[in-house]
């Protein structure tokens, strides 16, 4: 089959949040009133909601229990046009979940993660569903079993995919193998490559570089409110943040990879693709919701010229 050039195939976690405020502040071992509110988070599902609200085509292959969220989750891929064909349901561990309890500030009091059913995100179930799906490229993140992430590192040395990773986290990153040849795109933070390197760098350029060196093709390494840095073959390069007021932190990196990847599939450079990447980062801190519904193409490049109408403003002279 000749791959979908423009199709690209997101595989990792797909959950149900459920955030909790509580109305007063919150008192252990007895009941608390709260306001609830339920959304879908997971990095790969995120990241595939970002890539279909820019217009491309995306298939989202993941793992869901055969219970009341899996059927939340899926029904709501249909809504958003996401090929759901490769999604697997398993009757033996319940549907991903993320809870947290808010004190009334906003404050994080507790967090509860159910994600065992992510282990059972085999080798095996991998190599089926890219059997039948054809893309030009794969996204991926760390919240499957480090064997799964070696063979589909290992699938994408041997055939001309190109393979984009999230680390996730800084636990999650140490399922990566040491060498990174195989990975076109890698996206971490800074904390997340310190952990996968194993010591802190003089500057986020070297750990760039420095993770050039063990095989990838590129890196962005992510700085939070400070932007990024991009680093191919040419060498890292720096990306400021688009100035946000930020309501609510969550989602930032799947929405800065959804957008860097929809432009490099539109032929755009690294750099190019990263700073709209840090747009649609900027727009998605924005807004309560981890995934904003009304992200666009051009959305985002009016938010891009926004801020370079900003900095041209503040140019001396
Ligand atoms: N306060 C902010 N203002 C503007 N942009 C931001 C802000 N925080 C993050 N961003 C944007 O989001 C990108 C990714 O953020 P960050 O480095 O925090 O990723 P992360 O630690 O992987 O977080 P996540 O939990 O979203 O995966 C940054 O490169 C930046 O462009
Ligand atoms: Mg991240």
């Amino acid at each position: 089959m000749e791959p979908e050039a423009s199709r690209v195939v997101c595989i990792g976690g797909a959950a149900v949040d459920r955030k909790y405020r509580a109305l007063d502040p919150v008192r252990p071992g007895t009941s608390n009133p709260v306001t609830s509110e339920r959304s879908f988070g997971g990095v790969a599902r995120n990241v595939a909601e970002n890539i279909a609200r820019l217009g491309a085509q995306v298939s989202l292959v993941t793992i869901l229990g055969d219970d009341e969220n899996g059927r939340a989750v899926l029904e709501d891929l249909r809504r958003l046009h996401i090929d759901a064909g490769h999604v697997a349901i398993l009757g033996e561990h319940a549907t991903a979940e993320y809870i947290a309890v808010l004190q009334p500030d906003g404050d994080l009091a507790f967090g509860l993660a159910d994600m065992a059913i992510f282990d059972s995100l085999t080798p095996a179930l991998l190599r089926e569903a890219l059997a039948d799906l054809s893309s030009a490229w794969i996204f991926a993140d760390c919240n499957m079993p480090s064997e799964t992430l070696h063979e589909l590192i290992r699938l994408a040395r041997r055939q001309p995919t190109m393979l984009a990773l999230d680390a996730v986290s800084t636990p999650k990153v140490m399922r990566l193998p040491r060498d990174l040849a195989g990975v076109g795109v890698l996206f971490l933070n800074r904390d997340e490559a310190q952990a996968f390197l194993g010591h802190p760098s003089p500057s986020p350029e070297a750990a760039a570089e420095e993770l050039l060196a063990r095989g990838a093709q590129r890196v962005v390494l992510t700085l939070g409110a400070e932007g990024l840095v991009a680093a191919d073959r040419s060498g890292p390069v720096r990306i400021g943040a688009v100035e946000a007021q930020v309501a609510d932190a969550t989602g930032a990196g799947d929405a800065l990879i959804a957008a860097t990847l929809v432009a490099m599939l539109n032929g755009r450079s690294l750099a190019e693709a990263a700073r709209l990447g840090t747009a649609a980062a900027a727009l998605t801190v924005e807004s309560t919701a981890s995934v904003r519904p009304d992200l666009s193409l051009p959305l985002l490049e009016t938010a891009l010229s926004r801020r370079a109408h900003r900095s041209f403003e503040r140019e001396p002279g």
